[in-house]
């Protein structure tokens, strides 16, 4: 069993990651509502989990609402509270696009035989995530020389996916063939969910890590103790921008000057056709008082005014490669996308 979430007895149990490191706690969500508030909240968090989770999260709503409303209204009603939960991550809306076809196609049978199916599509959903995933690593450990230090930023391991991660995946897969690498995360305010989950996560797979807080990275490179960046995604345009947790474009920045590759691992559902460039990517701003405060304590005035971005976007140009369970995609990344159905771009 993956740590994230589990569907149980017609349940939706999530690790609620905000105790994590230090309790292992369970939220239950019993309806769509308690799953929108989940997502919100980042109880779950991490774009395939949280695409994953929205789809279990429409069979619950309609299992509970269902005898109240039209069905298809109530269909609609759920899809529209949890695509409001988190503006950023293209899976959550891919997830539920998935979930609106599959009920379009059975929208004449009855309620019962309509939620066996969309459970069974969720169930897919989650299924292809952990395949997807491992795929992903199988192609990035190939960038993984021997003994590297490799520096990643925020969460996307087991705990931000269906199981086994996109970036810790890669890592995950590297140590698996037997390379002694060495993983740096940094602490990621103001969420800590490298402090918090990636050094947790990674503890528990006994990969040797090591904690650094966001602004000695620079530094690290700078002195040669880094030799690659690899980093999940939550949006990617056609021409390759990705949005990321906020700081990961620092990173890139940084890993530019100091001559470091800098990489993006992602399923294709984290990649929106639909949007031509970084521009057009939405940028989640969340509440203030998680900047003011470190988990319950103030470190500043309760009223200072305060900025929330929860992502940034770093342009294709400094991104060296994007890792997908299709193969590795190296620049023009619009070419690479739109032909990596057909062919995968292998390692040269
Ligand atoms: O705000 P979060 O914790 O949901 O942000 C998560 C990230 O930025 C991850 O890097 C991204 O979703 C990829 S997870 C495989």
């Amino acid at each position: 069993m993956w740590p994230a979430f589990e569907w149980q007895d017609e349940r939706l149990i999530l690790l609620d990651q905000r105790y994590l490191p230090f309790e292992e706690k369970y939220f239950n969500c019993e309806d769509h509502e308690d799953t929108a508030k989940a997502i919100e909240l980042m109880v779950v968090r991490g774009a395939p989990a949280i695409g994953v989770v929205a789809a279990y999260g429409v069979v619950l709503g309609l299992k509970k609402y269902a005898r109240f409303e039209p069905f298809y209204l109530a269909f609609d009603i759920i899809l529209d509270r949890l695509s409001k939960t988190r503006p950023t991550a293209r899976n959550l809306f891919w997830a539920l696009e998935r979930m609106r076809k599959i009920f379009e196609s059975v929208r004449n049978e009855d309620n019962e035989t309509i939620i066996n199916r969309l459970l069974a599509e969720a169930r897919q959903i989650e299924a292809e995530d952990v395949a997807t995933n491992k795929k992903i690593g199988e192609y990035g450990a190939r960038l993984i020389p021997d003994n590297a230090t490799i520096l990643t930023h925020c969460n996307a391991g087991e705990l931000a996916t269906a199981g086994y991660g996109t970036a810790l995946g890669v890592i995950r897969r590297a140590w698996e063939e037997g390379k002694k690498i060495k993983v740096v995360a940094g602490e990621t305010r103001p969420f800590l969910q490298g402090a918090r989950l990636t050094c947790w996560e990674l503890r528990r797979a006994g990969i040797p890590i090591t904690l650094i807080t966001d602004n000695m990275a620079g530094w690290l490179m700078q002195k040669g103790e880094i030799n690659l960046v690899i980093t999940g995604a939550d949006r990617i345009a056609r021409n390759g921008d990705t949005a990321n947790k906020i700081g990961t474009y620092s990173l890139a920045v940084l890993a530019r000057e100091n001559k470091i590759p800098f990489y993006v691992a992602a399923p294709f559902s984290t990649i929106d056709l639909k949007i031509e460039s970084g521009l057009e990517i939405p940028i989640e701003e969340r509440k203030g008082d998680e900047v003011r405060k470190i988990g319950d304590c103030w470190i500043t005035l309760p009223d200072i005014p305060v900025k929330n971005p929860a992502f940034d976007v770093t342009p294709a140009s400094l991104i060296s490669a994007i890792i997908t369970e299709k193969g590795i995609l190296y620049p023009p990344y619009d070419q690479a996308i739109m032909s990596s159905d057909n062919e995968f771009n292998e390692v040269p």
